[in-house]
């Protein structure tokens, strides 16, 4: 099928617009709405795996890490995530009693094949999280969890992040219940807040021209840092992915905490700091590390929600509200604020955004 733009500038665009349905989708696949409870398919059984191991590249990487945020939490289950490229090479020591799970929009990343099939060579259980069902990585896979978003045509991956980042989250549900970490009220209770969550990404991307105003600003600056803790660490990784991919403003992303151990040299009048800190276990300290950076006179974008923006330390100068929600959503909330900040930034610099220079969608060469 020839895909069509729309009413759209750039594929980037309408994707991003795409979420709550493409998220829609996803979700719909993983829970039951008539029990509300989880139902992942294959047979593994989380309360017998020892471990997850988690490779992929570039934004699936991302997803990954957040998954492993997710899953370490609420099922009580180790969980590593290594980019796939240097995983392949380095012999991992693994156990055959750990799960493999591939993440890739495509199927087809090299790296990611490569280092999937060395985990199966040992024996391991593998899981394809894939949008390309009919890809490599899928087909050789024990069981494929699609993501069901529909095809992504922007080279930078905005739809297909949020899928896996929600399928991930409906999986730390299921392995936490199995795992008796959680009981059936509770898995009740949070297939009800994934339920909510496109709903709540639609809010979100109505932010979107308060970000095209502050994406004016940023889009002079020639660094761009974004901080964050907890799962709001790898959304500061994929908002400094986005923002270089398809802007070519150099960025970082940093757990927020490791701010004095470098990244605070950087800091000063012409370097916006995208900070990403809902109103959660974590706020206080974000807000802490914000006024260190605002006393060195950087300019900070503080990304949070109501009840943080009420609870903000005074001069944070531009504030972008994301609706409430539960902690087990909050990546997928905050997802469009900065995948438009990206786009915004890209668009008035005049950039490629669909096909950024140098980058390919899929990498199937190592
Ligand atoms: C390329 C794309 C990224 C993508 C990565 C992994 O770098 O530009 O958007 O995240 O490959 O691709 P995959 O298809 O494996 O998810």
């Amino acid at each position: 099928a020839v895909m069509e733009k729309g009413n759209y500038r750039h594929f980037m665009e309408k994707e991003i617009h795409d979420q709550p349905e493409g998220c829609q989708r996803t979700i719909a696949a993983y829970v039951d709405t008539l029990t509300t409870r989880t139902k992942i398919p294959g047979d593994i059984d989380f309360a017998k795996i020892d471990r997850i191991q988690i490779v992929a590249c570039g934004t699936a990487y991302i997803a990954g890490l957040l998954g492993k945020y997710l899953i370490e939490r609420m099922a009580d289950l180790p969980v590593d995530v290594e980019v796939a490229s240097e995983f392949r090479y380095r012999e991992p020591a693994l156990n055959a009693g750990s799960l493999a799970i591939a993440i890739s929009q495509s199927g087809e990343t090299a790296d990611t094949l490569a280092a999937f099939r060395y985990c199966q060579a040992k024996g391991m259980q593998s899981a394809a999280l894939v949008n390309t069902v009919e890809s490599t990585i899928a087909r050789e896979a024990d069981v494929i969890w699609p993501i069901h978003c529909g095809p992504e045509i922007g080279v930078a991956s905005t739809k297909a992040f949020t899928a896996q980042v929600a399928m991930l989250s409906a999986l730390a549900v299921a392995a936490a219940r199995q795992r008796g970490k959680i009981d059936e009220a509770e898995e009740n209770r949070l297939v009800r807040v994934l339920l909510e969550a496109p709903r709540l990404i639609a809010e979100s991307i109505n932010l979107e021209e308060a970000v095209r105003a502050i994406a004016v600003d940023v889009s002079k600056a020639r660094d761009v840092l974004y901080l964050g803790r907890g799962p709001m660490y790898p959304m500061a990784l994929e908002g400094a992915l986005k923002l270089k991919e398809i802007s070519y403003i150099h960025a970082e992303g940093y757990a927020a905490g490791e701010l004095k151990h470098g990244p605070i040299a950087l800091v000063d009048e012409a370097t916006p700091i995208v900070i990403l800190a809902p109103f959660d276990s974590y706020f206080e300290k974000s807000a802490s590390n914000m006024s260190e950076v605002m006393a060195r006179g950087g300019q900070v974008v503080f990304i949070t929600d109501p009840e943080g923006e009420r609870n903000a330390p005074a001069g944070a100068r531009v504030v972008v509200t994301a609706p409430k929600c539960d902690p087990l959503i909050a990546p997928l909330v905050f997802s469009a604020p900065i995948q438009l900040l990206a786009y915004h930034v890209a668009v008035q610099k005049g950039a490629d955004v669909d096909q950024p220079r140098n980058l390919a969608k899929s990498v199937t060469v190592e």
